[in-house]
């Protein structure tokens, strides 16, 4: 049998043979992959080199790479992996994800840059494969965070970091915070070493990011759990906590072994004080960062923020973990485009919402309503094990099932059109989807049962209104393969083999409406990812659904994080993790060098717009 046949036989078997079935047609007439005119590239072919490929007519150069020194005085990168933390502490930190650009002048500008995580391959000339030291934690410790520096134009067009610049700043595991909103001070959130509950320090797992129209940036807590363990064999934690992942053997990154407070026996409150949305004043180093608690606690990915008509701020936020949910935050003030200054803590107060979805008959589209996330409301009761709003926030996730939430295939980036008409979310992937036990049931936006390429879910609020609690919504896309599989593992109309790819991830749109796609997903290019090669970026026309393949990355890299020079002229591309678990990258210097997170800068042969 070949291997065509076989997985056609072997979908038919599971009842989820559906390539003539309404439910793969009603996603081809949701899009019609016709020419587009808003994208004037050429496509790239898949890859497999140790590049970062951009199309013809386009250049692409390193702008900063994990290690290059960003504060004055900090020391250049050394390969050696015996640098300590205080020269990681100076230095860009490593994994590259979300980041904003915030304009200075029309040739000079900040970047914010989120440093999800770090590689011990790469990290320590021990490779992470011993006890660490002290100085060997904090260095882990300033690895992560956020990184903040200016870029300047010089007269070629090209933009440079400035590393003298006063305006840049890192920020660490260990910078001290604010936290702010309805859990703030909380009993859950008081610590021996900061029995306010207001006071704690640092960020990690910088996933992706946001940014307000007031010039703040915002930056998502994902996989804080990884971060806590303990000494103790064993810790006994209750499910509230479990389920975000809490145990005691999550030891690779062992900063428990210097750093008490990441001891999970010792203090079980510290882990609530991550897992929320961090707003952070790029334009002044000196600005505490402050976590805003009423965007909830789960495994932030990124922020979407939109103003609503009403003048409310709404952010969609995706939490990404197999079976979690999307959520909606609406700001309690309203933005006033004329006071900048009165804008700063419109992310204190609001109301959170979760989403649960409804399909029509055979199809792969219908409603969606958005369910509010407030103690007293929806039988989030002390009954029920909410004492208040604090633990409705801290523990969102329970608050979410308590309510009847859809279960997600991993909700990543979110982002909203141009038109502010129309939202898209990621859904990357989901290999319990449908698997008995796992409680995801296959439905709705989640078609597929172990969904191994994901899906790009789209909505449109009911009226136009982001204040609506209703919605309607269809897939975008749905990624597949339609040389090794039928049916919707096929994927949509608008994937073919010259654009297919899986475990979309990073979104977001241009001002003209483009749509930007990257992703983190099986680069093996082999099987079910057959001909899809290293993770990529691609467009899309969201009118015409068309998705053309604009950039390949390096060797067992994750493409992700996007952000544009004001003119459209230059792009930023985060290429992050070359090389993980020691794949044979030396991205980008080439040679025999240690492959480095870095942030692309890719402009126009012509110097025109990007992707028209
Ligand atoms: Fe950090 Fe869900 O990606
Ligand atoms: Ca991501
Ligand atoms: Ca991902």
């Amino acid at each position: 049998m070949s291997r065509r046949n076989f997985l056609r036989g072997g979908a038919a078997s599971m009842g989820l043979f559906l390539a003539a079935s309404p439910l793969a047609r009603a996603v081809a007439a949701a899009t019609h992959p016709t020419q587009s005119t808003l994208m004037g590239f050429k496509a790239v072919a898949a890859s497999t080199a140790d590049r970062f490929v951009v199309p013809e007519g386009y250049v692409a150069k390193p702008l900063i790479s994990w290690g290059d020194p960003i504060l004055k005085g900090a020391p250049a990168f050394d390969a050696s992996g015996t640098q300590n933390a205080a020269a990681q502490a100076g230095q860009f930190g490593d994994n590259t994800d979300g980041m904003s650009l915030f304009p200075l002048s029309e040739d000079r500008a900040l970047l914010a840059v989120n440093n999800e995580y770090t590689n011990y391959e790469y990290l320590f000339a021990h490779g992470g494969k011993q006890d660490l030291t002290a100085d060997e934690v904090k260095k882990s410790q300033a690895a992560h965070g956020v990184s903040i520096f200016e870029i300047r134009r010089n007269a070629q067009g090209e933009w440079q970091l400035n590393p003298a610049s006063d305006y840049n700043r890192r920020i660490t595991a260990y910078t001290p915070m604010e936290l702010t909103g309805p859990a703030a001070g909380h009993a859950l959130m008081q610590t021996a070493a900061d029995p306010s509950g207001r006071k704690p320090l640092g960020t990690f797992n910088n996933c992706a990011n946001g940014q307000t129209p007031w010039g703040t940036y915002l930056t998502c807590e994902e996989n804080f759990h990884g971060y806590f363990a303990s000494a103790q064999d064993e810790v006994e934690l209750p499910a509230r906590e479990t389920r975000y992942g809490l145990k005691a053997g999550n030891r690779r990154y062992q900063w428990y072994r210097h750093d008490e407070r990441f001891d999970l026996a010792k203090h079980p409150n510290e882990p609530h004080r991550f897992g929320w949305v961090v707003e952070i004043d790029p334009m002044n180093p000196n600005a505490t960062p402050k976590k805003r608690t009423a965007l909830g606690r789960f495994k932030h990915e990124n922020a979407a923020l939109t103003i609503d008509d009403s003048g409310h701020v709404v952010v969609y936020l995706g939490d990404d973990e197999r079976g979690e949910h999307l959520y909606k935050f609406v700001s309690k003030g309203t933005y006033n485009p004329n006071n900048q200054q009165a804008n700063r803590d419109l992310l204190e107060e609001g109301t959170l919402y979760v989403a649960r979805f409804t399909a029509n008959d055979g199809e792969i589209k219908g409603q969606g309503e958005w369910i509010e996330l407030t103690h007293g409301k929806n039988g989030l009761t002390a009954e029920n094990g909410f004492a208040d709003q604090a633990e409705v926030m801290i523990f969102a996730r329970e608050a979410a099932t308590q309510v009847g939430a859809t279960t997600m295939d991993r909700p990543e980036w979110v982002a909203v059109h141009p038109d502010n008409k129309a939202v898209f979310c990621t859904l990357t992937n989901n290999k319990n989807r449908g698997v008995e036990g796992k409680n995801q049931p296959v439905g709705g936006p989640n078609p597929r049962a172990k969904n191994n390429y994901g899906q790009i879910l789209r909505w449109w609020p009911h009226q136009g209104s982001h204040v609506d609690n209703r919605f309607d919504w269809d897939l975008f896309a749905i990624a597949g393969n339609p040389v090794v599989q039928d049916g919707l593992y096929a994927g949509s109309d608008n994937i073919n083999a010259d654009n297919m790819f899986n475990s979309p991830d990073g979104i977001g749109f241009d001002p003209v409406g483009r749509l930007w796609i990257q992703t983190d997903g099986k680069y093996s290019n082999e099987g079910d990812f057959a001909g899809m090669g290293n993770n990529q970026m691609l467009c899309a026309d969201p009118q015409t659904g068309e998705i053309r393949r604009f950039a390949t990355g390096p060797i067992a890299c994750e493409i992700t994080g996007l952000t544009f020079s004001p003119d459209q002229r230059t792009v930023f591309i985060g290429v992050q993790h070359p090389g993980e678990k020691g794949a044979p990258s030396h991205f980008p210097a080439g040679g025999d060098s240690k492959p480095r997170s870095t942030i692309m800068m890719v402009q126009r042969e012509d110097g025109g717009v990007i992707g028209a």
